[in-house]
């Protein structure tokens, strides 16, 4: 089922969240019982939870302003796309759209009424999230953990930024389901914020219906996964495909797939993953990594974090290449300290075609996708990387949602 119109416009979620807060500083009885059910407080607790819940909302609202300020200014630090429709990084405002999905489940657009009680303990039950604490983060036992064999010659799709449950997202997984792969890993991002709703609707009855049923499916930790507490991604979505955590590592003799969790702390990592890392680079396998998260951006903020995190691997020139989502657009950066970068996050989410005389950030860019979506000519195209190990050769093909090709390269 794909997100819905109300949802996606940013006038009418503002109206929401504007609405939501006076419903809280009323506070009449019927719906603070509602309330303290929902976020599971007892009513002694309740205050300080409205408080906080208030705080938050007003914090998402200012955050909002800010952003749309700052999107004035040219080379301001956004965390922003550009995009067709009102998908912001922010984890309230996400938990306000999945609330509002849930209750146009129920109601028509027409009779959605933000003073219905019904509506406030399904707004309630979201923002828990809020005051609940994340999902446990599963962590390896032995440095030999969560590693998995892959054949020396074997296919894997990457696709990112894909969890949307509309129809362009249906197109991608059926021009996936023609290669038919070995492996399908997501680079992250279920819509809006990674509820186990979400994870069924947008993810795994996504896959059944239109993906390849041969393969291995994985799945990587992200920013909109992780705006629920991440319950949906860690127990919905990992025992479903049976991954034992949110990294992971994926190869054979001559390359290894490296999968890491920049969702769980938001475009960072974590301590265990990092110990973990030092083990992935023994033997003679050419390590690729897998993150949500970008480094490089014409239009975001760069990852700077996450290269912190790596510098002991960039300055020993550890990694030969590296796929990222999170950024809309698919892109072939220059050689960045000797890797190669690539940003897939084409996968579903609308997006207007890159103009490169926009971009806020200096980086190098070899290549960027800038058709246009056949079906829709308002937003970019869409894809994924099939990645063909064959021996120590790799080909990658970026086949975009027509089963067409936007570019092909060979690493060797
Ligand atoms: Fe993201």
């Amino acid at each position: 089922m794909a997100l819905r119109q109300a949802t996606r416009d940013e006038q009418t979620v503002r109206q929401v969240l504007e609405g939501t807060v006076e419903a809280l500083e009323q506070d009449d009885s019927v719906s603070r019982a509602l309330a303290c059910e929902a976020v599971e407080v007892h009513a002694d607790g309740w205050s300080g939870c409205r408080d906080r819940l208030i705080e938050d909302l007003l914090q998402a609202e200012d955050w909002l302003d800010r952003e749309t300020a700052l999107a004035q200014l040219p080379g301001a630090p956004v965390d922003q796309d550009d995009d067709l429709d009102f998908m912001p990084s922010h984890p309230t405002v996400a938990l306000v759209q999945s609330a509002m999905e849930e209750r146009l489940d129920l109601v028509s657009a027409d009779a959605f009424d933000i003073r219905d009680v019904r509506w406030l303990s399904t707004l309630y039950h979201r923002l828990r999230a809020r005051v609940r604490g994340k999902a446990p983060f599963p962590e390896h036992a032995r440095l030999e953990d969560f590693r998995f064999e892959l054949a020396d010659r074997a296919s894997v799709a990457l696709v990112s930024d894909w969890g949307t449950g509309g129809r362009h997202a249906a197109a991608v997984a059926r021009q996936i389901a023609r290669r038919d792969p070995d492996h399908v890993i997501h680079l992250g991002d279920v819509y809006y914020s990674g509820t186990p709703r979400e994870v069924h609707l947008h993810f795994l009855d996504m896959w059944r219906a239109h993906g390849p049923s041969r393969a291995r499916y994985w799945a990587l930790n992200a920013n909109h996964d992780m705006y629920c507490g991440g319950y949906g991604y860690f127990g919905h979505l990992l025992p479903a495909i049976g991954q034992p955590a949110s990294y992971f590592s994926l190869g054979n003799a001559a390359w290894r797939l490296i999968g890491l969790d920049t969702g769980y702390v938001n475009g960072s990592f974590t301590t265990p993953q990092m110990t973990w890392l030092e083990a992935q680079f023994a033997g003679r396998a050419r390590p690729i990594l897998l993150t949500h998260h970008h480094l490089l951006s014409a239009f975001r903020k760069r990852g700077s974090a996450l290269e912190q995190w790596l510098e002991p691997h960039l300055a020993a020139g550890r990694f030969h290449g590296w796929f990222w989502g999170h950024e809309h657009h698919l892109v072939e950066y220059a050689d960045h300290r000797g890797v190669r970068c690539r940003c897939i996050g084409h996968g579903a989410l609308p997006y207007v075609p890159p103009d490169l005389l926009t971009r806020r950030h200096p980086v190098d860019i070899v290549r960027i996708e800038t058709r246009r979506s056949p079906t829709d000519l308002a937003r970019g195209m869409h894809g994924f990387a099939l990645l063909t190990f064959d021996g120590p050769v790799l080909h990658i093909e970026y086949v975009d949602e027509e089963g067409g090709t936007a570019w092909a390269e060979r690493w060797d």
